[in-house]
This record gives structure tokens, C-alpha cells and sequence, in this order.
């Protein structure tokens, strides 16, 4: 029996989509920080997502995936109703949450999904939330509202200026570690670049800064070493040490290295995968 998406929403068309599906197993269990690992059919490869969401009530887990390659292309074939072959978590260590005062928190692209189950976690730890999220544009941006709804200080900026600071995140980070008296950490979940940009940034003030990494995973389940990356000189294993990491140790250079190690494969498997859906009619 597979897990059912009861629910497929396109956030941005053609570019980033929602699931909600029945995984009561991984409901149960499921922390901030944690990931599934989710495999559509018997052929097809297994991916990492974040738990965006979960409702132990009704048993489900939200993902919210950006479509950049073949597996994440072949999940928005799929309908609401239809079901995934495997959906395997809560995976990962969860974000270490306590009560440590204000706490902000930096959302990029999808990766803003991932940081709003954290950034609702630190909120009903008792901590003050500070939410910058960031996008391109005004149309690319995700789970405002929602975030909004729990966070009263919630701040955007677009690259254009449609919404928001015109600019990026990292400015309006600068401002706040400029302006607030103390922060006690910042975690930013997006794009490598701006990952790295983050710690940049508050490496000067000495603030905690944890990052999340999208290492390429294969188990997701450290046997198979796909996910290694070097943290404060150690090698550690993104799925089973992390995802989540002192962004001041992480070697981003690495990282960005070994994420583009299989481009040629993906980009071979992704033309095959447009072929098969042309002659399916798809
Ligand atoms: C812990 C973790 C959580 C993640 N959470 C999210 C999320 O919530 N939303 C989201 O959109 N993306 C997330 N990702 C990235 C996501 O796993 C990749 O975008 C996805 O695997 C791409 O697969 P593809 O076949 O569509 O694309 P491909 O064409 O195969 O790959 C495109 C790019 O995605 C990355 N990638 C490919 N295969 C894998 C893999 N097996 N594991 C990790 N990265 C891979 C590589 O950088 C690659 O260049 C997460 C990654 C990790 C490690
Ligand atoms: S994904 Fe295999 S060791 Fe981490």
C-alpha cells in the first residue's frame, strides 16, 4: 500500500508544488528540521524533502518541492489521490529548539517552507521570531500568510522590489543585528549562495547561525556516504549528523562542488524523462 497525497496545490505554476500526504507513521514522529525520504515508483530514485508541515491529528505530512529535475518533474504528474511508493522519516536530526530569546529566522525560494515548521517551533518554545523571507519577486514568494499568522514580524525582500525591501535578505539582516540589542541565533534555510552569504553576515557579530544543507542523499540513512561534507574540518554525514549545521564551520565550497558532481546524469535523465512524457501524451 503506498501513501496517498490528499491534497496537491501549485504554489507557483510549473515551478514549485505542495503535497500533503497520509503518512501517519511519520506524522507522529515528525520535529522541525526532520525530512522524508520519498520515492515514487519501483524505478524511480529516491529523493530528500523537508517536513514542512505535519498534523499528527489527521496523520499527514506537507512537502513543498521546487521542480529542477526529473523525479520532482515526475511528482507533478502525479494527482491528488494518487500515492507515493515509499515515503520514508522522519529522518535527520530535528532543529535543536530551546528557550533562547530572539531568534531570526532566514527563508529563501523553497526553502522558506522549510524554515516556517522551524521558525512555528522557536514560537511555541516561547521564543521571540524575527521572518525574513526572500525571493526574486513579489509572485515567487511562499507561505507568507502563513507565516504571518504566528509571527508578527515578518519582514520580505524581492531582488525587484515588488514586495518589500528591494533587495536581499542579508540586508535586511545586517539592519536587524545592526538595531536589536541580542539576538540569540539566526537560521537560514534556502539556496547555497545564500546560505553562505547568511553566515557572512553575522560572523562579525558573533551570532549562533545555523544552516541547513542540501547535500546530494541516496539512503538518507548514513550507509552510503553520499551526503559527506566537512564541517569545522571533521567529515560528517548531511542525513544522520545534520542536515542542520554551524554555518560558520561548513565548508561551502565543498558542498557546492559535490551538489553539481552528477549534472550531465540529471540532465540526461531529465531529457529521456520529457521524451517518455511527449509519446505518453503527458
Ligand atoms: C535534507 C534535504 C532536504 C531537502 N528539502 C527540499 C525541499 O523541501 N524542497 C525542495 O524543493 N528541495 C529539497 N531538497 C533538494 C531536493 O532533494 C532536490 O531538489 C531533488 O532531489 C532533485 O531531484 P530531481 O530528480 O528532480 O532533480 P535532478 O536533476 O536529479 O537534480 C537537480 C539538483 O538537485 C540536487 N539533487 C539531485 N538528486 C538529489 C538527491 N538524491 N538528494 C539531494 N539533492 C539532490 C542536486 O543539486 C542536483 O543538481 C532537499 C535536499 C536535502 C538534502
Ligand atoms: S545519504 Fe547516504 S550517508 Fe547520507
Amino acid at each position: 500500500m503506498g501513501y496517498k497525497i490528499v491534497k496537491k496545490a501549485e504554489l507557483i505554476p510549473g515551478q514549485t508544488t505542495m503535497m500533503v500526504i497520509e503518512a501517519p507513521q511519520v506524522a507522529k514522529k515528525a520535529k522541525p528540521g526532520n525530512f522524508v525520504m520519498l520515492r515514487v515508483s519501483e524505478t524511480g530514485e529516491r529523493i530528500p524533502l523537508t517536513i514542512a508541515d505535519c498534523d499528527r491529528e489527521a496523520g499527514t505530512v506537507t512537502i513543498v518541492y521546487l521542480v529542477v529535475g526529473k523525479t520532482t518533474a515526475e511528482m507533478n504528474t502525479l494527482k491528488e489521490g494518487g500515492e507515493f511508493l515509499d515515503v520514508c522519516g522522519p529522518l535527520g536530526r530535528p532543529t535543536h529548539i530551546e528557550k533562547s530569546g530572539t531568534v531570526v529566522c532566514v527563508g529563501g525560494g523553497t526553502g522558506i517552507a522549510a524554515m516556517h515548521h522551524i521558525a512555528k517551533g522557536h514560537v511555541e518554545a516561547g521564543n521571540r521570531v524575527i521572518a525574513i523571507v526572500g525571493a526574486r519577486s513579489k509572485n515567487l514568494l511562499l507561505f507568507c500568510s502563513e507565516l504571518s499568522s504566528f509571527c508578527p514580524e515578518l519582514r520580505i525582500a524581492t531582488d525587484d522590489g515588488s514586495e518589500g525591501h528591494k533587495g536581499f535578505v542579508t540586508e535586511v539582516l545586517q539592519e536587524i543585528l545592526e538595531t536589536e540589542d541580542e539576538i540569540a541565533e539566526v537560521v537560514a534555510i534556502g539556496p547555497v549562495p545564500m546560505m553562505e552569504a547568511v553566515c557572512r553576515v553575522t560572523l562579525p557579530f558573533k551570532v549562533k547561525t545555523t544552516v541547513s544543507l542540501n547535500s546530494i542523499m541516496v539512503d538518507g540513512i548514513g550507509m552510503c556516504g553520499a551526503c559527506r561534507c566537512t564541517v569545522g574540518g571533521k567529515t560528517l554525514f548531511a542525513c544522520v549528523d545534520g542536515p542542520e549545521f554551524d554555518g560558520h564551520k561548513v565548508d561551502f565550497a565543498e558542498l557546492r562542488t559535490r551538489l553539481w558532481q552528477f549534472r550531465e546524469q540529471e540532465e540526461e535523465s531529465m531529457e529521456k524523462f520529457s521524451q517518455e512524457c511527449q509519446c505518453h501524451g503527458r
